[in-house]
């Protein structure tokens, strides 16, 4: 890679694209180009330059491909899959480096099937495999801005309803993420490897739930509802197809059980303890109040 090179970042108006973009500003040393759909909309630094492109579109993104080096790549996952090939093949005709937002899950076994949102990620990190450039696989794990779902019910109600109050999740920082990702786009250390980024502790739904609300100064309540009424939230209030939603919904029933695990990745990599749970509340208190 060039000694200051030209990173695109996707996502870059999302959680951890966004990270992405403003740790790679602190750091310096490289040029940082930040991808969205609609430029005209997005709140981004001045000194970063902004571009516009559709990953779903890749013949579009030529322009912002232009002596790229690395490409951070945030996938709408599910809502561009039949474009995935061409896009990877664009994305490795440009530029040397992809690192992909993956998710913990993904089976190292190319033949071994998956589904549903894991499935889509299994495909993009093959084709990205194949696709002959430098690689990183961040394998996040839940991230805490999904409770950020939530945001409505705890202004309105202070009671969070949900399927299975006991699910237990060792959610991560979305900055947590970036911060591999930013490893794996400026050094070499993490070529070809597959991080898998957790929160630092296994907390319930009901546990998240309480957290929320000493953080806000209310009390917030979980309120379990029956997998079936999830489900019609899922398909009429989501969108998503019905096929992943059964699928989220079997996988989310078995995380009561099988408790989410707990990795030490994030602070051998970076020197630093992952963040908490409570940590990241703080961080986006303003998102629940
Ligand atoms: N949520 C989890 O627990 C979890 C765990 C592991 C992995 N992941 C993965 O992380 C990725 C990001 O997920 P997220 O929910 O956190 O999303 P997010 O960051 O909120 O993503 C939204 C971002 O994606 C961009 N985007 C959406 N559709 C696009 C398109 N067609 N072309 C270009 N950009 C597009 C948006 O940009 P503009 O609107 O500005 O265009 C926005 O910056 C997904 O692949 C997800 O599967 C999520």
């Amino acid at each position: 890679m060039s000694s200051h090179p030209t990173i695109l970042v996707t996502g870059a108006t999302g959680n951890v694209g966004g990270q992405v973009v403003a740790q790679l500003r602190d750091r310096g040393g490289v040029r940082v180009r930040a991808l969205t759909r609609d430029p005209s909309r997005a709140v981004l630094p001045d000194d970063v330059e902004v571009v516009g492109g559709d990953l779903s579109d890749p013949e579009g993104l030529d322009a912002a491909l232009d002596s790229v080096d690395a490409v951070f790549l945030s996938f709408p996952t599910l809502q561009a899959d039949e474009r995935a090939l061409e896009l990877v093949a664009r994305l490795a005709k440009h530029a040397g480096r992809i690192v992909y937002l993956s998710a913990e899950g993904v089976p190292d076994d190319r033949g071994a099937p998956s589904q549903g949102i894991i499935g889509s990620h299994a495909v993009l990190e093959r084709l990205v495999e194949d696709a002959g450039v430098e690689w990183t696989f961040l394998r996040a794990g839940g991230m805490a801005t999904n409770t950020l779902g939530w945001a409505d019910q705890v202004r309105e109600t202070g009671v969070v309803r949900g399927p299975y109050e006991r699910l237990s999740r060792s959610l991560v920082h979305e900055a947590d993420v970036a911060a591999v990702g930013v490893l794996a786009l400026t050094a070499d250390d993490l070529l070809g490897a597959r991080p898998v980024i957790t929160g630092p502790e296994i907390l319930t739904h009901v546990e998240q739930a309480a957290i929320i609300g000493e953080t806000i100064g209310r009390p917030v309540r979980y309120e379990e509802i029956p997998p079936e009424e999830m489900r019609t939230v899922i398909l009429d209030e989501w969108g998503w197809p019905a096929e992943t939603a059964d699928a989220a919904l079997e996988a989310w029933a078995a995380m009561v059980d099988n408790r989410d695990g707990v990795t030490t990745t994030f602070q051998e990599l970076t020197g630093r303890a992952a963040t908490p749970f409570r940590r990241w509340a703080a961080d986006h208190a303003d998102d629940f109040r």
